[in-house]
């Protein structure tokens, strides 16, 4: 195994959309930030430099971190924020899983602009695939492009203000020409092709706010991976991707020689909750060898689905499922060998509320929950160290008097957990792609309404249920899930929609340590930030 070192320097630098240059906090000046790619059981070791006005932190998202909790990378849950000026060395090893994961910055919206691409190999190379080796391999990040400053939106969003929408999407960081800049359209993202060729496309949706269609005309998706784990691959015209997920497409080029455009559009929460503008983008797939200089108008657009099309989102998502691999070991083994009975159940209503403000009564604060509290990020100590050190409370801490508190929940080693999110939501009909940190989730079932164990549970996969990372709950609907708490540590639960994170939609699960050393968590790194907050 080998050690993939790399820096990143977090700094503003300024670029230009749609006649507006603005700045924009990114890794090494470059959006989206470097793609790391790994061969699973490599080390990776990230100095981060913050050279940047905001406190910061880097998840490695979907990484399952086992028994190295404190690398994790939440901001007052397993770390302190590296400040302005200052520096921090991230060190984890990547085992048991490949496929494909990303980072981002876990503070507030930085996350907007500070993400990239986590490509795990498999050790054996490519001709372990349990799928035809493709030509190339080409992430696609979908991406937001924000000219508001995101640390603004961030406030307003944490006082329930949350009518705040980016510019437009991306396509790993182009707009792409469905946006006009005094009559000159922008640049899209081009992936040229040979005709014959199989491509993998290694999809991740890093937006702060949508789910999206993608689509390429005149061509299918055979769906692969989801979150880094196989799926019985499903051929299908569309993706539906939400903030979180990952999706790893095979894409024949088979069509006429020509030019294609590839579409992200948004999808928008069904009417009455028409007021989110949020903008499709394209880029396009061309053919080398066919035109390349022909108008715009010679490319094939795809017919999208509605845009209210949520149950396409239902049938997409519970149309996957998992695929046993060879290649599958260590941590993943073991965690499917025990997917049979669930030791602790939890029910997660996980809603917007209106509370009323306390210091302005006359304004209603809109907030997100889960069973009824609000999250509250820890203000002293970081909730893995006070856990670590013995420190921490039990259960819920409250350290306000209102419905915002920082919640936690505590299982034993080893502990099967089945989960029920469901969504019931009052203002707005959002799907919620929850996501948890340090391990994969069996999705057992979803359904639409409310979960009702009596005649739900007898729906559940037992057999080859996909595991995710990130779990999307469907729009008015329910989820449910079962994990293995394998993993010792504070690890962090939310929803990866930003806003409904930022209005306390999360929980931290402590997972406690085993009986033997192999099973706890080792102490703190050397050098890491403890004591000053
Ligand atoms: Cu991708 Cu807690 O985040």
């Amino acid at each position: 195994a080998a050690t993939v070192e790399h820096t990143f320097v977090v700094s503003q630098v300024n670029m230009t959309h749609m006649c507006n240059e603005i700045p924009v906090t990114v890794v090494n000046g470059q959006l989206p930030g470097p793609t790391i790619e790994v061969t699973e059981g490599d080390t990776v070791i990230v100095h981060v430099v913050n050279k940047s006005p905001y406190n910061l932190t880097i998840h490695w998202h979907g990484v399952y971190q086992m028994r190295n909790c404190w690398n994790d990378g939440v901001p007052m849950v397993t770390q302190r924020p590296i400040r302005p000026n200052g520096n921090f060395t991230y060190q984890f090893d990547v085992a048991g899983q490949e496929g494909t994961l990303w980072w981002h910055a876990h503070d507030a919206f930085l996350r907007g602009a500070i993400y990239g691409a986590l490509i795990i190999r498999p050790r054996n190379g490519a001709a372990s695939y349990p799928f035809p080796k493709p030509h190339k391999e080409i992430p696609i990040l979908i991406g937001e492009w924000w000219e508001k400053d995101l640390a603004a939106v961030d406030r307003n969003f944490s006082r329930g203000l949350y009518d705040e929408f980016s510019s437009g999407s991306t396509i790993n960081g182009k707009l792409g020409d469905l946006f006009n800049c005094s009559g000159v359209f922008e640049d899209g993202y081009v992936l040229d092709v040979e005709p014959g060729k199989t491509y993998l496309l290694r999809i991740i949706n890093a937006a702060l706010f949508s789910e999206y269609f993608i689509k390429i005309a005149g061509h299918k998706f055979t769906v692969v991976a989801a979150d880094a784990n196989y799926v019985t691959p499903y051929t299908t015209d569309v993706i539906v991707i939400a903030p979180g997920e990952t999706m790893d497409a095979l894409v024949v080029a088979d069509a006429a020689p020509g030019r294609y455009y590839i579409a992200a559009q948004p999808i928008q929460a069904p009417p009455p909750d028409t007021q989110t503008p949020e903008f499709a983008t394209r880029g396009t797939l061309q053919y080398t060898g066919g035109v390349t200089n022909s108008s715009r108008a010679d490319v094939v657009a795809p017919e999208m689905p509605h845009e209210h099309d949520t149950i396409k989102s239902f049938y997409f998502h519970g149309n996957l499922t998992g695929l046993r691999h060879r290649q599958r070991a260590g941590a993943g083994a073991r965690r499917r060998a025990s997917l049979r009975h669930a030791r602790a159940g939890l029910h997660m209503p996980a809603r917007p509320q209106v509370v009323q403000e306390r210091d302005e009564p006359k304004s209603n604060q809109v907030i997100a929950n889960m069973n009824n509290v609000s999250f509250h990020d820890a203000t002293a100590t970081p909730i893995l160290e006070a856990h670590y050190y013995r420190r921490g409370g039990n259960g819920v801490m409250r350290l306000e008097p209102t419905s915002r508190a920082t919640v936690v929940r505590r299982f034993r080693h080893g502990d099967v957990v089945d989960i029920v999110f469901q969504s019931t939501a009052m203002l707005q009909g959002d799907s919620n792609p929850m996501h948890l940190h340090g391990h994969d989730m069996f999705v057992l079932a979803q359904g639409i309404g409310n979960y009702d164990a009596a005649t739900d549970e007898a729906k559940f996969n037992l057999v080859n249920p996909a595991r995710k990372n990130t779990v999307l709950v469907p729009n008015l609907g329910w989820a449910a899930i079962r994990f293995v708490a394998d993993n010792p540590g504070a690890w962090f639960i939310h929803c990866h929609f930003e806003f409904h994170l930022a209005m306390g939609m999360a929980a931290v699960f402590v997972v406690e340590d085993g009986s033997t050393p192999n099973t706890s968590l080792p102490p703190p790194p050397p050098g890491f930030m403890e004591g000053s907050p």
